[in-house]
């Protein structure tokens, strides 16, 4: 791959005395979606967190566009948690602060920042709810409005760290097509407990689990999407044989 726009060289990270991720490196073209799987405790959330600069690792480097980060080339989409139902934010609130690092130093948001946060609710289909108030909102609908914060700050790379649980099926299809949607536009990492659903759309599949291995598309099982992954991958469980 030429000049890649994320590389990662013998990562290794732990919180404490032993290590989550264990000489990791890999590397990602512009452009491309990747998608990330992995046992609970694998690693995944660690090494998004590592890629924002949010986590120092140990040893080993992180280049984003050759350089260290943080970088604003980067959006982060964090799992939804329950949020406080009364914080009296606006749906349209939350989403302008994607819009922060490009404040003035007056501190306040422009005619521009404003159509570009709402052309991004607009983007992942809740343009209708700007002015409700976030804690109202459904966990898939508030995953949605973290979307399209992270989409107004105009990144180049987008980092989702898709929840496994607070979704249902509705929520869970609107944000495939969201993701299937921004293909092509930004380079997209995106942890996912259903890699078989979007396997259409990704270029590369990672399974982070301590190590990081990359995974042939067609080695994707359909187990994988319940959690159960199995070594070697593919062979008689190949997607469609099972
Ligand atoms: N802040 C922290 N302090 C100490 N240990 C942590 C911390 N965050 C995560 N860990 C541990 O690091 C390991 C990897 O956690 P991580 O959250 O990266 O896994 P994951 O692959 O994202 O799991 P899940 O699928 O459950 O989201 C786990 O053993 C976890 O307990
Ligand atoms: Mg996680």
């Amino acid at each position: 791959m030429k000049n890649p726009l994320i590389e990662v060289q013998n990562i290794v990270f732990g919180y404490n005395k032993e290590a989550v991720l264990k000489n990791v490196s890999f590397s990602i073209g512009e452009g491309q979606f990747i998608g990330i799987i992995g046992p609970n405790g694998g690693g995944k959330s660690t090494l998004l967190k590592v890629l924002l600069g949010l986590l120092n690792p140990w040893s080993g480097t992180v280049k984003v566009d050759g350089k260290p980060p943080p970088t604003n080339l980067m959006a982060y989409v964090p799992q939804v948690f329950a949020s406080d139902k009364a914080f009296p934010i606006t749906v349209l609130e939350v989403v302008l602060g994607g819009r922060l690092r490009y404040l003035s130093s007056w501190g306040i948001f422009q005619k521009e920042d404003i159509e570009i946060a709402t052309q991004a609710l607009t983007q992942v289909g809740l343009g209708s709810l700007q002015k409700q108030s976030f804690g109202t909102l459904s966990s898939g609908q508030a995953q949605r409005v973290l979307i399209a914060r992270a989409l107004s700050s105009q990144p180049k790379i987008l980092l989702l760290d898709e929840p496994t649980s607070s979704t249902d099926l509705e929520a869970e299809n609107a944000l495939y097509d969201i993701m299937a949607q921004l293909k092509n536009k930004l380079t997209i990492l995106m942890v996912t407990h259903n890699i078989a659903r979007i396997l259409d759309h990704v270029d590369q599949v990672l399974c982070v689990e301590g190590i990081v291995t990359k995974i042939p598309l067609e080695d994707i099982c359909e187990h994988f999407s319940i959690g159960l992954y199995h070594e070697p991958p593919g062979g008689a469980h190949k997607k469609g044989k099972i």
